[in-house]
C-alpha cells in the first residue's frame, strides 16, 4: 500500500530507520503550519476502530475557516516516558484541549516514536471565531499533524511531499476522522470505494477524476445558528451507528451517492448535485433522529433556512443549496457566478436566523501548508 521504503506496513516506521532518525534528531525547532476545516458532501458517519470509517466521504476543502498552529520542539535532555506538551490556544493556556491531544499522542506515537524524545510547546489560532459551532478538530488535528510530520521530513530528505501528505492524513484520521480530508484540494476522498483508485480507509487522497468547471471555486457561506456546544459529541455520534437499524442499509447508500457524485463531478450536473448533497446532510440528521438515544441537533432556525432556500431556488434559477454538520449550523453551497445574487439574498432574508447576526463567508480551498 504504502511505497515509502523507511516504512513497514501501514506506515510504521522500520527500526532500522527509528534508530537512524533518533541519532540524528535536531534538538530544537520551530515550525508552522496552517490547515483548513472542511465540509462533507457525502457524510462519514460511523466508524471502526482505530478511526476507521464505515463508509466513504468525499469533502470540499475550505480556504478561510483555518487553524494556525507553531509547535516548538526541543530535545529532551532526561528521558521521560510521557508526553510532555504544553498547549496555547489563542495566546492562552488551554487545559481543557489536553487530553485531545494526549490520546492523539498515544495513538499516533507507533508511527513517530521521535514523538516520545521532546518536549512540545503548540500553539494554535483558528480564524474563525471560537465556539462558532464550526469544528476546529479537523482543521487543527490536520494542522497538528502536518507540523509533526514536517518534523520528520527534515530528517528525511527522501520523502516525498506525496509520501508526506499520505502520512499527515493517515496521523490526522487518528486525531479527528475528518481531519485527514483537510490537508489536500479541493476535493477529497477518505475511504475505500471499489471505483476509486488508490482509495483507502486509512487515508484521505485528492479526488483523483475530471471536475466540470461548474464546480470550480465553489462557495461555502456558513451560516452561524447554534454557536453553543456541541450537544453531542462526534465520537458519541459515531457510536450510536453500532446497532443503528439503519446503519448498514446508509453505509451502502453512501458508496452509491459517491458513484452519483463522480458522475455529477464530471458531468457538471448541479440539479443533481443538488440532490444528493441535501440528502445527504439530512439523512446524517435523520440517522441521529432514529438512533437510540435520538437527538434532533437541528435547531427551528435552521429549518427556517433550509425552507427559505428552497423557496428562493424555486423562485429564480439559483443552484443555492445546503448541507449540515453535526448541529445547528447550515453550510450554502453555491457557483461562484452566484456570489453576489446569494449575498443579497442572505443579508435580505437569512441573516436574521443566524445567532448575533453572523456568517462565515468561504470557498472551496486547496488544502494545508507549512509556514
Ligand atoms: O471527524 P469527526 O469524528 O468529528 O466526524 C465528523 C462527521 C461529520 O462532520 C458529521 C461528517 C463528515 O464527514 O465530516
Amino acid at each position: 500500500m504504502y511505497l515509502y521504503s523507511n516504512y513497514n506496513n501501514n506506515m510504521k516506521l522500520s527500526a532500522q530507520f527509528v534508530s537512524k532518525l533518533e541519532d540524528n534528531l535536531p534538538s530544537t525547532g520551530k515550525i508552522t503550519c496552517k490547515s483548513p476545516s472542511n465540509i462533507a458532501l457525502i457524510k462519514y458517519w460511523g466508524k471502526r476502530p482505530v478511526q476507521l470509517p464505515e463508509n466513504p466521504s468525499i469533502s470540499f476543502t475550505l480556504d478561510t475557516c483555518r487553524t494556525i498552529t507553531t509547535l516548538t520542539y526541543k530535545k529532551r535532555t532526561v528521558f521521560s516516558d510521557d508526553f510532555n506538551f504544553e498547549f496555547f490556544f489563542e495566546g492562552k493556556p488551554k487545559e481543557d484541549f489536553k487530553p485531545k491531544i494526549q490520546k492523539f499522542f498515544q495513538r499516533i506515537e507507533g508511527y513517530v516514536p521521535f514523538i516520545k524524545q521532546y518536549d512540545f510547546v503548540i500553539e494554535t489560532e483558528n480564524t474563525f471565531p471560537h465556539s462558532s459551532g464550526i469544528a476546529s478538530s479537523a482543521s487543527g488535528m490536520s494542522a497538528l499533524a502536518y507540523c509533526i510530520v514536517a518534523i520528520e521530513k527534515e530528517l528525511n530528505a527522501e520523502m516525498t511531499q506525496r509520501e508526506m501528505m499520505q502520512k499527515t492524513s493517515f496521523l490526522a484520521r487518528l486525531g479527528s476522522g475528518s481531519a485527514c480530508r483537510s490537508l489536500e484540494g479541493p476535493i477529497t476522498l477518505w475511504g475505500y470505494h471499489k471505483e476509486i483508485p488508490n482509495s483507502t480507509d486509512e487515508y484521505a487522497i485528492p479526488y483523483p477524476f475530471e471536475v466540470h468547471e461548474n464546480f470550480q471555486n465553489y462557495r461555502d457561506t456558513i451560516l452561524l445558528v447554534d454557536k453553543g456546544e456541541k450537544q453531542v459529541s462526534s465520537t458519541v455520534g459515531h457510536d450510536l451507528m453500532h446497532g443503528h437499524p439503519f446503519a448498514a442499509k446508509r453505509f451502502e447508500q453512501a458508496s452509491e451517492n459517491i458513484t452519483k457524485l463522480t458522475s455529477i463531478f464530471k458531468s457538471g450536473d448541479i440539479d443533481a448535485f443538488i440532490e444528493v448533497v441535501e440528502s445527504e446532510a439530512l439523512t446524517l440528521h435523520a440517522m441521529m433522529m432514529t438512533s437510540l438515544p435520538y437527538f434532533i441537533l437541528m435547531k427551528p432556525n435552521t429549518l427556517s433556512i433550509i425552507n427559505k432556500i428552497w423557496e428562493y431556488r424555486k423562485a429564480s434559477k439559483s443552484k443555492l443549496c445546503f448541507t449540515l454538520d453535526a448541529g445547528a449550523n447550515v453550510h450554502l453551497l453555491y457557483p461562484e457566478n452566484e456570489k453576489e445574487t446569494v449575498l443579497d439574498f442572505i443579508k435580505r432574508e437569512l441573516v436574521v436566523y443566524c445567532q448575533k447576526g453572523q456568517y462565515i463567508c468561504d470557498k472551496v480551498g486547496l488544502g494545508a501548508q507549512l509556514l
